[in-house]
């Protein structure tokens, strides 16, 4: 039975965001109640009358003749009718009850209703994950508890490192101010310069590189240029770095929580000393901004000394989840991404995410399958992709897996492969190797650009077949025919998460997503995510090496 105007239905509340809740119904119906319809009320906060899960009932204020879909409205009943029903008595057989006809503001809402219905399918689509081919039959159910408690620990701050949970609510309580001063400051550095060099290394650089390069390309047609520096000590790599940038107009974003990282300080010096002689000490200040702690480190020192611009990196934020802070925002900004998009697809995931149940979050669920294969032989976990340009978002991943989970003798491996490029030198080792790793692939299905192959008459290379085919549509072939010999005759187990499409708002929820499910993986694990002491050991031995004071 299709729905109709002045119906009142029973629904289940399937999204929430800042316009509107979504309801889907038991014939397969879905639906908005727009914020102006929740309450007679100034409605500041949706969830302070529904939640996700919610077995509600609202009156059907129209239907979108095309594909069904329902304009709902929550405060058209009186609060008897309206009352969320504790037990979802008849979510199978839905009640109805006339009333008159009498709602107001309807042209508005049947004007915004496409919009917000297909906002709300890509919302709630925003990441797939496929797991028809991990090949074992995992048993979700066995961990409900474990994850619920987790879920709590982690909302609650109660685990190990809860003074590093900051991120998990951030994408909610950022700070409005500062990331006005980021947007500015970005679109100073887009008007000023013709390159931005970012300086910093680990959570204080991948982040950045791996959003921008995802969304730009390798090669992008952008009139500010990104240059990396400060991730190595190689002489190499630094004297070209300097020498490209020579006679050019650059900014630099320096980027430090301790302030104190060696690698990070010495690119900066050289750098910062290029600039100032290029430009002169006053004009390069206004050409410096530092990302660091609000207080304390050396960069922080030097920023109060010289008046460099500066952005903050919250306390209780570490370095791998601070993405979505200044550390990733200012640059990714400079970069002419909207940064407000990717915390919006943050903010999504964040209220998707937090979700104690088993049988729907799929960022657990991707959790619990790295915690079964880890407690079944496996040992390593691949990251792949199909795209150069994603490469660096393998980068991120290891680093935030391998630094949050690899700890007291536990945890699995992060290693990741670009196809089809590792096929032709890793391929033959995961198809027939070792047995001791399996596949998380991160696809994106609509590719930022595609080219068509063209026709030959001569065909001597014989592709006359491929002729107009796209090379997405090669690329989605060699994936397919990879994963079925990697899962069907190499006994690997694949994971596919996929985007849409690779976008800011994606992009920012994609992040939220892996935070998340690290975070619980590694409590599953009985690990602190948020600290990385055994880090410092290579230090010290360096410090002591290059005759530092103390060590
Ligand atoms: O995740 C982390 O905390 C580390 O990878 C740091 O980001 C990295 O070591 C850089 O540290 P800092 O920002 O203090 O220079």
């Amino acid at each position: 039975m299709i729905y109709k105007e002045n119906d009142i239905v029973f629904g289940k509340v399937t999204g929430i965001q800042n316009y509107g809740a979504f309801v889907s119904f038991e014939n397969g119906q879905i639906g908005l109640i727009h914020i102006s319809e929740i309450s007679d009320n100034f409605v500041k906060n949706i969830e302070n009358y529904v939640k996700i899960g919610d077995t509600i009932r609202v009156k059907v204020l129209g239907v979108e003749e095309k594909n069904n879909y329902l304009k709902l409205s929550l405060k058209a009943l009186d609060d008897r009718k309206r009352q969320k029903i504790k037990k979802p008595l008849s979510f199978n057989k839905p009640k109805r009850i006339k009333i008159s006809n009498n709602e107001k503001d309807f042209e508005k809402l049947k004007i915004n209703l496409n919009y917000w219905i297909n906002k709300s399918l890509e919302e709630q689509n925003m990441i797939k994950l496929d797991y028809t081919n991990i090949i074992e039959n995992i048993n979700f159910e066995d961990y409900r508890e474990q994850v619920k408690k987790i879920n709590e620990m982690i909302n609650n701050k109660t685990g190990a490192g809860n003074d590093f949970l900051g991120w998990t609510t951030w994408p909610k309580d950022f700070d409005k101010e500062e990331l006005e001063k980021i947007i500015k400051c970005a679109s100073f550095v887009r008007e000023n310069f013709n390159i931005l060099v970012v300086c910093g290394i680990g959570g204080s650089y991948l982040g950045a590189r791996s959003t921008i390069e995802a969304l730009r390309g390798l090669y992008p047609d952008d009139k500010l240029e990104i240059v990396f520096i400060g991730q190595t000590f190689s002489p190499l790599y630094i004297s070209q770095v300097i020498k490209y940038l020579t006679g050019k107009k650059f900014a630099i974003n320096v980027i430090s929580k301790s302030g104190t990282t060696t690698e990070t300080s010495i690119s900066f010096r050289l750098v910062k000393d290029l600039l100032e002689k290029q430009i002169g000490k006053e004009e390069a200040k206004k050409a410096i901004f530092a990302t660091t702690d609000k207080s304390k480190g050396a960069l922080k020192t030097l920023c109060n000394n010289e008046g460099y611009e500066t952005f903050i990196l919250p306390d209780d934020i570490g370095g791998r989840y601070s993405v979505l802070t200044a550390v990733g925002l200012f640059p990714i900004a400079c970069a002419g991404i909207d940064v407000k998009e990717m915390l919006h697809g943050a903010y999504d995931a964040m209220i998707k995410y937090d979700n104690d149940d088993i049988a729907t979050n799929d960022c657990y669920r991707y959790a619990v399958m790295r915690n079964y294969f880890y407690h079944h032989n496996k040992s390593v976990e691949l990251f792949v992709t199909y795209e150069p340009s994603l490469s660096n978002i393998s980068e991120w991943l290891k680093q935030l897996f391998g630094e949050s989970e690899g700890k007291n003798g536990k945890g699995l491996f992060p290693s990741s492969v670009t196809f089809s490029t590792d096929l032709h030198s890793l391929g033959q080792f995961i198809q027939e190797g070792s047995n001791i790793m399996f596949e998380t692939i991160i696809k994106v299905e609509n590719p930022l650009q595609d080219i068509e192959i063209p026709h030959d008459d001569l065909n001597l290379d014989g592709l006359n077949y491929l002729e107009g085919k796209t090379l997405s549509f090669v690329n989605e072939k060699a994936m397919e025919g990879t994963i079925k010999a990697h899962v069907e005759v190499g006994q690997v187990p694949n994971i596919v998460i996929s985007l849409s499409k690779m976008d800011a708002y994606h992009i920012g929820g994609l992040f939220y997503f892996f935070m998340r499910a690290c975070a619980m993986s590694s409590y599953l694990l009985d690990i602190n995510p948020f600290n990385q002491p055994g880090v410092e050991v290579y230090k010290q031995n360096m410090f002591h090496l290059l005759g530092k004071k103390g060590y």
